[in-house]
């Protein structure tokens, strides 16, 4: 009988045995993860979205995590980012002020440079890139002089300052929601993570003489019909990618077309494709042997444009690029084949730095862009999105700082250095860039660093993941939970980008 009776239920047995396999065996793998990695990426494994090109890159904000970036520093692999958010620990000191949540504090400090490359901010050539990155530079001429009143209210909505006004509250809420869009990381998913608050979906930018509109999909495609857009750069770089998805996904589901250089969307109705290409430097770098830099320090060249986008580069109409919050990170700097300088790392024996971090930054947007607005075959837009603003206030990302509890945009944005010098740096460079090249510039400039600066309330906090036991609340010592205050809640603030994005493309190629 008993027999008889285990015979009759052989196959749920069998699954049974084969689940608690599947379930022993996934415990020991995660068990190998947890141990190999250093203790603050624990929570790595986790973090990681749904994106497809899933992998073990990060955004490592401290040098005792670099251990993770040897693996991720081959090309192949270089195509994930998700910040790797160390649990705090009391023991940390806490910096007296909130210059750098990247752990860049102490080598943040400005150097003396050559400044004729290096570049002063100045004060003439930032007032006139206002003016650069609205307008089409080609109709410049046909605009002075012949105002009709007609004439000027369209000068007026083509040149309109875009990025000088303010937040003001709008109900009509978002554009998508979490449950409309099926390609939010899962990071960014604050209202899929639980986030308790959700007036920060609804605050729309209102530049100071003219209306930015919400963001009109049909427009988009239409303007867009057979172009390429793509976006270059690190994890915020895919953060703007989504949210322009999320936005189109509502008027239509593209078809996936990527493949393992890039991340591809195709939107039937009018031809058009979204790219996504991942470029943390926006140069050259390379793990290869460079006297005298350890191998598992990354060798960025400054003065060489990554190859991994350039290539793709005259199959672009628009290109939106970013980047910057890598340069906190362990890295080599490399000008014409010389070591001039390095990040959380330096020889005793190679002398003097003659470049820091910040700077290498304004040297790699400059020849970066040169190299764009000079490549023969491009004939399109190249936009840059200045630094996006971080609001890990009260310290670092891993000293204390905190965005817990921001629910609406601050009336006083808190200074902080670092992300001034890194957008004074972008700014400046970007003059050069457009100086050198000339009137005929294909480069225009997304100024979005001060008004988003406001947006402390835009970021996933400790909503990062749908982990029901995660910690959310101070602890009583008063510590903050672990949180990410640097990408931005889709939907959220990060969906104004692309709003600000279709009015540059608008302006560009709307007729008349
Ligand atoms: C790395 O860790 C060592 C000791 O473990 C410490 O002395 C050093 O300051 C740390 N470096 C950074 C950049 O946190
Ligand atoms: C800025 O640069 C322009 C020319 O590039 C120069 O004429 C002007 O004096 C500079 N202004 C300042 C404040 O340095
Ligand atoms: C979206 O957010 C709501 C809470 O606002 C949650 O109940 C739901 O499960 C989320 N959906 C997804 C797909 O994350
Ligand atoms: C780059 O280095 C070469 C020698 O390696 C030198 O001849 C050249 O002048 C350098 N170029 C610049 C711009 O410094």
């Amino acid at each position: 009988m008993s027999y008889s009776k285990s015979y009759s239920y052989p196959r749920p047995l069998y699954s049974i045995a084969l689940a608690v396999g599947v379930l022993a065996l996934f415990l020991i793998i995660a068990s190998i993860m947890l141990v190999s990695y250093p203790l603050g990426s624990t929570l790595h494994g986790y973090l990681l979205g749904p994106d497809r090109y899933m992998n073990t890159d990060s955004i490592i904000l401290n040098a005792n995590q670099t251990k993770i970036l040897p693996s991720s520093l081959d090309r192949s692999q270089d195509t994930n980012e998700d910040i790797v958010i160390k649990e705090p620990s009391s023991d940390f000191d806490v910096p007296t002020n909130s210059v750098d949540s990247a752990g860049a504090a102490t080598d943040g400090v400005m150097v003396k440079g050559d400044a004729s490359t290096l570049g002063v901010p100045n004060i003439t050539l930032v007032s006139e890139l206002k003016d650069m990155s609205s307008p089409s530079s080609f109709d410049r001429s046909k605009k002075i002089g012949t105002e009709s009143s007609e004439a000027s209210k369209k000068h007026d909505s083509r040149s309109c300052d875009l990025y000088s006004g303010k937040w003001i509250y709008d109900a009509a809420g978002p554009l998508y929601t979490n449950n409309t869009c099926p390609v939010i990381t899962q990071m960014q998913n604050c209202q899929g993570n639980g986030r308790p608050d959700k007036d920060y979906e609804n605050w729309r930018w209102k530049p100071e003489y003219c209306d930015l509109p919400r963001f009109d999909a049909r427009k988009f495609l239409e303007l867009m019909r057979g172009k390429t857009l793509a976006f270059v750069g690190d994890s915020v770089a895919r953060n703007q990618m989504e949210s322009m998805l999320c936005i189109l996904w509502q008027v239509e589901a593209p078809k996936n077309r990527g493949n393992r250089r890039m991340q591809k969307w195709y939107f039937r109705s009018t031809s058009t494709t979204i790219v996504r290409i991942w470029s943390s430097w926006l140069v050259h770098k390379t793990s290869e042997h460079f006297e005298p830099v350890p191998d598992n320090v990354v060798k960025v060249h400054l003065d060489l444009p990554d190859e991994d986008f350039m290539e793709f580069l005259p199959k672009f109409d628009v290109v939106v690029l970013s980047s910057g919050h890598w340069f906190a990170k362990q890295s080599a700097y490399i000008l014409n084949g010389t070591l001039v300088g390095g990040q959380l790392w330096w020889p005793k024996t190679a002398g003097k730095m003659q470049i820091k971090n910040i700077d290498a930054f304004a040297v790699s947007v400059e020849s970066c862009l040169t190299a764009i607005a000079s490549h023969p075959d491009f004939k399109g837009l190249a936009i840059v999105r200045t630094y996006s603003p971080d609001h890990y206030e009260g310290g670092a990302w891993n000293t204390g700082g905190s965005c817990t509890g921001k629910t609406k945009p601050a009336t006083t944005v808190v200074t902080n250095e670092f992300t001034d010098m890194m957008h004074e740096k972008q700014v400046t460079s970007f003059a050069h860039a457009v100086e050198k090249i000339g009137a005929s510039s294909k480069l225009r400039l997304m100024d979005i660093t001060k008004p988003f600066g406001h947006r402390h309330d835009g970021h996933p906090g400790p909503y990062r993941s749908p982990d029901p036991n995660k910690v959310t609340k101070r602890g009583p010592n008063g510590e903050p939970p672990p949180q990410d205050c640097l990408h931005w809640c889709m939907p959220g603030p990060v969906d104004t980008w692309n709003e600000i994005l279709l009015e540059i493309i608008r302006r560009e190629f709307e007729d008349n």
